[in-house]
Parts: structure tokens; sequence; C-alpha cells
């Protein structure tokens, strides 16, 4: 058997996302067969305390309690930035500039302004580079792209996408700080749109190609909260829910709508599309089944199929248990992270690059710059 090359990471943010892809890089090894053995070398979090027991609970090498000496070490081949989104900019361009690789999360960065230099340095460096956009790679929806390439829905009419949640909707809820920053505008550069409709955005393009003009309204509903990192009651600057219109480049319709103020919602991301041949439904709360409706099919037993998808010949299925049986939302960090360790070995791009989210980054910015004009908007790069 090939001797596995070691890929030496240093993983920034021990939240949320630094949990899940730590996750990854244990689990991809043992359920694909992959060229590259994952090292969790170092963990940085900027809490000596919590990050020596991060690197303890997940197996970590060791720990750093500054970016920039993690970025600095000739012992570290790759970067994961898990912080959030103020910054990924900084980070992702040193590490470049270091020669080191770059797995980002979503959104890659607050602004497409903010963005177009992170991919700048990417690219000059020549390095490996992706972006978490790991909603990719739920076996239904991977599947969804391959029924949509293969033709099956026929010409696309219509896209509709929502993700829907209702954690802010208490105005006694501050903004900033450690767990709320996404309600802080210079933290995350926006509200639902590039935290939540980011993730619609980029599925979309990816299965049902560009984007080219949108018409968006944004709300915010609750207009000031208290500041956790200045203690005073400050203006809120972020999108609490945005819905957008937008036609794609294949001449089909979009439909979006996020929210964070959808009582009863938790993390509802679903989508439908419907073509001439067939339509397809997709719904996060039931993430292995895919719907779909085939025109074709004899008319005494047409209907919508719910598909279980769990069998081997469906995408991702053959490295997990056996047929029947169902796996979940971590799984999808170990799949991008068996993809990216996967395409070093053959030199491959992993999708989405650095380049391929600039798009979903642009649309983002179509959307608030829509919002804010109340007309149509055409998207840039
Ligand atoms: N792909 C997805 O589905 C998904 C889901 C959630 C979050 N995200 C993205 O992941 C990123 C992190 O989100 P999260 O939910 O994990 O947030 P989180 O608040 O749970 O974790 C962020 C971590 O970053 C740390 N941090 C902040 N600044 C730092 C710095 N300068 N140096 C080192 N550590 C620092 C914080 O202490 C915290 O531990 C965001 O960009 C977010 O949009 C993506």
């Amino acid at each position: 058997m090939a001797q596995k090359k070691p890929l030496n990471i240093g993983v920034v943010g021990y939240g949320f996302m630094g949990r899940t892809h730590s996750n990854a890089y244990r689990q991809a090894p043992q359920f694909f067969d992959l060229p590259y053995r994952p090292v969790l070398k170092a963990i940085c979090g900027r809490n000596e305390e919590n990050a020596r027991r991060f690197a303890d609970t997940w197996g970590y090498e060791g720990y750093e309690t500054d970016w920039r000496k993690l970025v600095e070490r000739k012992d570290i081949d790759a970067i994961d930035i898990c912080t959030p989104n103020d910054s990924h900019a900084e980070i992702a361009i040193a590490a470049a500039q270091a020669g080191k690789m770059v797995l980002c999360e979503k959104p890659l960065a607050r602004t497409l302004d903010e963005a177009r230099p992170m991919v700048e340095a990417v690219e000059k460096a020549g390095v490996a580079n992706t972006v978490w956009y790991n909603y990719r790679r739920v076996p239904a929806v991977t599947l969804t792209k391959q029924l949509v390439d293969a033709g099956k829905l026929g010409k696309i009419f219509h896209y509709r996408a929502n993700f829907l949640q209702d954690w802010t909707i208490s105005a006694d809820l501050p903004q900033g700080g450690a767990g709320l920053w996404r309600l802080d505008v210079a933290a995350a550069g926006s509200g639902v749109t590039g935290d939540l409709l980011a993730h619609c955005i980029d599925t979309a393009l990816w299965i049902n190609g560009p984007i080219e003009r949108v018409c968006a309204m944004t709300e915010t509903f609750v207009k000031q909260r208290k500041h956790n990192l200045t203690g005073k009651v400050e203006p809120v600057g972020i999108d609490d829910a945005c819905a957008f219109l937008c036609r794609f480049r294949n001449g089909s319709l979009g439909l979006f709508e996020s929210t964070r103020y959808a009582r009863g919602h938790k993390a509802l991301y679903t989508f439908e599309i419907n073509g001439e041949k067939a339509s397809v439904k997709w719904d996060l709360h039931d993430l292995h089944r895919l719907q779909y409706f085939h025109h074709g099919d004899e008319s005494v037993v047409r209907g919508w199929r719910s598909i279980h998808v769990t069998d081997a010949d469906q995408p991702y299925m053959k490295h997990w248990w056996v047929p029947g049986l169902q796996i979940g939302y971590e799984h999808t960090f170990i799949h991008q992270a068996a993809d990216f360790l996967t395409n070093l070995g053959s030199g491959e791009p992993t999708s989405p690059t650095f380049r391929e989210a600039l798009e979903s980054q642009a649309v983002c910015d179509a959307v608030l710059g829509s919002a804010r004009s109340g007309g149509w908007e055409s998207v840039g790069s």
C-alpha cells in the first residue's frame, strides 16, 4: 500500500466550526482512502486554557494563542479558518503569503471588496484553497446536481430556496462578542444575507448556474441592541430578514428568503427546483431524503417519490454504513475534508475554491445593494 503523506493542519477558532472541522479531519481517513493523512498539529484560540482543553479533547499536538504565530510556523502546511467573518481576509492573506494552503469558512469575507484580495493572494501564491460551503456535500444535494447535469429535469424554470431561523426575535438579546458576533455588522458584514442566504446562493450557483440580476428587500426588526463589547445600546447594522428575486443566466427565475424571525424554525434550509420534465425538493431537517417528481412516470403511479439517499451508488454513500442507514450534518464536513485531501493527491482544485466563492459573494453584494437602492441590480464580480 502506498505511504500516506502527512498534511499538517493548523485550525484557527475553536467554536462551532472548529469542532466540525476537527471532527472531519479525524473521521475522513477512517472512511475514505486518502493520499494524505491529516495531522492535527495545532489549534489556535485567544484563551490559553480553552485552547489547551480543546487540543486535549480533539487530539491536537499543541496550540497557539495568536494566529500570526500559527501562520509563521514551518511545520504547518494548511491553515483552516474557523473564526468570525471579520478576520477571514487578514488570516487568509497572511497564510497564503506564508505559502500555506488555505481552507476558509464561509462567507469568504464580509464584502466583495474584502474578498477580492483573498482570491488574488491564494492564486498568486499558487496554494490549494477551498471555502466550506458544506451543503454541496450533503449526498441528496450532490445527487440533485447530478440529476440536473444529466438533464433529468430538462429546462429549469424555477429555483426556490429558504433558510429560516427564529433565534434573534427577543429585543433583549444583545449584539456582539462571543456567540453573538452574528448580530454585530462590524464582525459579520451582514445579517442573514451573508450568514444564511450565502449557503442558498452557493448551492444555487453550483446546481443552476450564474445569477445575472437581483431585486431584494431587507428588514432590521430590532433597530437597537446593547453591544456586549461596549456595554452601550447601539444601532443594529445587520439585516434580520432578506428576500430577493433573481434571474439566472439559463432563463430560470429565482426566489430566495431568509430570516431569523420565523418562529418555530431553527435551521430550515429548503430548496425546490422545477424543470420541464421533473422537479426536486430538499429539506435540511430531513437531509438524507430527496423528493423527486418525474412527469415521464406512468400516469397511474405518477407522484412525488421520497428517495432515501443511502445506497452505495448514490454520492458519498459507499464510504458509510450499509444501504438504508443514513448519515447527518457532520458528514458534510467530513466529505469536504476527504475531497480536499483526495484532490491534493491529483492536483485538482476543491470546489468551491476562493475564486468560485467570489461569485456567491458578488450575489450577496448585489442583493444588499438592491435592498438599499430599491431597484434591480446586476451581479458584478
Ligand atoms: N459552513 C457552515 O455551515 C457554517 C456554520 C456555522 C458557521 N460558519 C462560519 O464559520 C465561521 C465561525 O463561525 P462559528 O459558528 O464557528 O463561530 P463561533 O463563535 O462558534 O466560533 C468562532 C471562534 O473563533 C474564535 N476567534 C475569534 N477571533 C479570533 C482570533 N482573532 N483568533 C483566534 N480565534 C478567534 C472565537 O473565540 C470562537 O472560538 C464564521 O465565518 C461562520 O460564518 C459556517
